[in-house]
């Protein structure tokens, strides 16, 4: 018997790569406010990303393992917009760490709701995680520093396996 209750369905659209830990705690609370949130991983022609589609979605499935009422989707290369519509969701889910967050969110906020109408909900993001970000993570990881509680524990790996220092293992980041 269906009950005939309409599902709040929100997106949490980005390129992931990789997924961080700021990303996980938005997903985490978009679902304590949505039924359902649909994780969607972007494939970004302008960006070369370090780690494959397949990869980044493996990552954040992993990392949001025991968050209820999370799936994760390829988003392709279209607008968000149609995916919003064909996943059938009333709203979109961002975090912003500052204000140039929202400067750079605002407009594809009111382009999305110019386009179709979709909402675009903004959550603060976690004071203890606000200097994390895929790039800088990256960056720091490529000249050998310590980016473990910012990401997740199997994200940490394979950023070290792949960008790593040579040589470089979990637990001996700190050398020069
Ligand atoms: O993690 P990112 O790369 O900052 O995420 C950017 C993203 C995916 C949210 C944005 O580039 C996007 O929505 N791209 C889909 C294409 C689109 O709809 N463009 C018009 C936005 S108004």
């Amino acid at each position: 018997m269906t009950s005939g209750r309409t599902v709040h369905r929100c997106v949490c659209p980005g390129s992931f790569d990789p997924v961080t830990n700021g990303h996980v705690d938005v997903i985490r609370r978009a679902s304590t406010l949505f039924d359902e949130v649909v994780v969607a991983v972007l494939t970004n022609p302008a960006k070369r990303p370090v780690f494959g589609l397949e990869e980044r979605l493996d990552m954040l499935t992993g990392s949001l393992t025991g968050i209820d009422g999370v799936r994760v989707e390829a988003m392709g290369g279209g607008l968000l917009v149609d995916f919003c519509r064909k996943a059938e969701a009333v709203a979109v889910v961002k975090g912003l760490r500052s204000g140039t967050d929202f400067a750079y969110e605002l407009p594809m906020a009111l382009m999305n709701r110019h386009l179709s109408g979709v909402e675009t909900v903004f959550l603060p993001g976690e004071p203890a995680l606000e200097h994390v970000s895929s790039s800088l993570v990256k960056e720091v990881v490529r000249y050998g520093g310590n980016v473990s509680g910012l990401v997740p524990k199997s994200v940490l790996a394979r950023l070290l396996e792949r960008l790593g220092p040579v040589g470089q293992t979990e637990g001996d980041q700190s050398s020069p």
